[in-house]
């Protein structure tokens, strides 16, 4: 057990996405174990007291956004854990772990691009929530399914933000070209990425071709999520293998292989 091991009951577990669909889109709200003065960023080990020997792992997500009294999550249903945890009901126990990693940089009165793909967009809602100068954020979301499977509007209502939708594989060239520009336009200020590994790619080489600051937020997967099992490393910029749970899961771009 690690030291920020809680059990917690759940709150609330909500779909997000149009109304008349089945979604697998989760907000997952819990009981708040003391963890208001989170860095965005970071993330939590999930693991219901119910699920037994068959999956013995807990799973990683960002910490979407938290309160005194709650801590939410977003999730998508990809696989065995998540259809588990998408079937919780209010009063379940689950233990969480937390928070882990190190988060994003907060640069007061800076302007401050954050680019979310799909479900990278989860920490960037408790970001938004608290930054001491949230005029000088934008966020551009790139994204699959429809808009409202995500936590997008409530950030459009808190700082400006842009949506790019694709809708087939045709629009990725246009996509990726957006992207590009958006991290050159950020020269001055600095960009925060969180998505898929192509999108942080894509990121990666225009911040380093334009000089921008940019930091990066790795998924692997995981099975500790305190450094201890070596199921998440990748390598530094030295070359050097880290675990992106302990020295992650956000990294400066020039300092991260991916
Ligand atoms: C630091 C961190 C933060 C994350 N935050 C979120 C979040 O906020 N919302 C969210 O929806 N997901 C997030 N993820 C990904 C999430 O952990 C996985 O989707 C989840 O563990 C899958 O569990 P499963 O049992 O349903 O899938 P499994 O049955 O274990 O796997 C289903 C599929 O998902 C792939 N997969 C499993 N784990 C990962 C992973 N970590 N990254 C990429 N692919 C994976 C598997 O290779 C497989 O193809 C995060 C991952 C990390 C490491
Ligand atoms: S998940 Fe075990 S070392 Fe990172």
């Amino acid at each position: 057990m690690v030291r920020n091991c809680r059990e917690v009951k759940v709150r609330e577990v909500r779909f997000l996405g149009a109304w008349d669909e089945p979604s697998d889109f989760v907000e997952l709200t819990l009981d708040n174990p003391g963890w208001d003065g989170y860095r965005p960023g970071q993330f939590a080990m999930l693991r219901p007291k119910h699920w037994g020997l068959e999956l013995s792992w807990g799973r990683p997500f960002s910490i979407s956004r938290s309160d005194a009294d709650s801590v939410t999550f977003f999730f998508q249903v990809v696989g065995r854990g998540t259809a588990r945890l998408a079937r919780l009901a209010p009063g379940d126990e689950v233990i969480i772990w937390g928070p882990l990693g190190n988060g994003f940089s907060v640069a007061d009165q800076t302007p401050t691009l954050l680019l979310a793909g799909g479900m990278g967009i989860a920490p960037f809602r408790g970001y938004i929530e608290k930054h001491p100068t949230p005029e000088f954020l934008r966020i551009v979301f790139a994204h699959r399914a429809s808009i409202d499977s995500y936590p997008y509007q409530l950030m459009k209502d808190m700082v400006r933000a842009e949506s790019i939708h694709e809708t087939s594989p045709d629009d990725l060239p246009m996509i990726i070209e957006r992207i590009e520009n958006e991290v050159r336009g950020a020269q001055g200020g600095i960009v925060l990425a969180c998505g898929p590994l192509p999108f942080l790619k894509t990121i990666q080489q225009a911040a380093r071709l334009h000089q921008i600051r940019a930091e990066l937020s790795l998924e692997r997967t995981m099975a500790c999520g305190v450094g201890a099992c070596l199921g998440c490393v990748c390598k530094d910029g030295h070359d050097k293998h880290v675990q992106v749970c302990a020295r992650g899961p956000v990294f400066k771009a020039d300092d991260v292989h991916i």
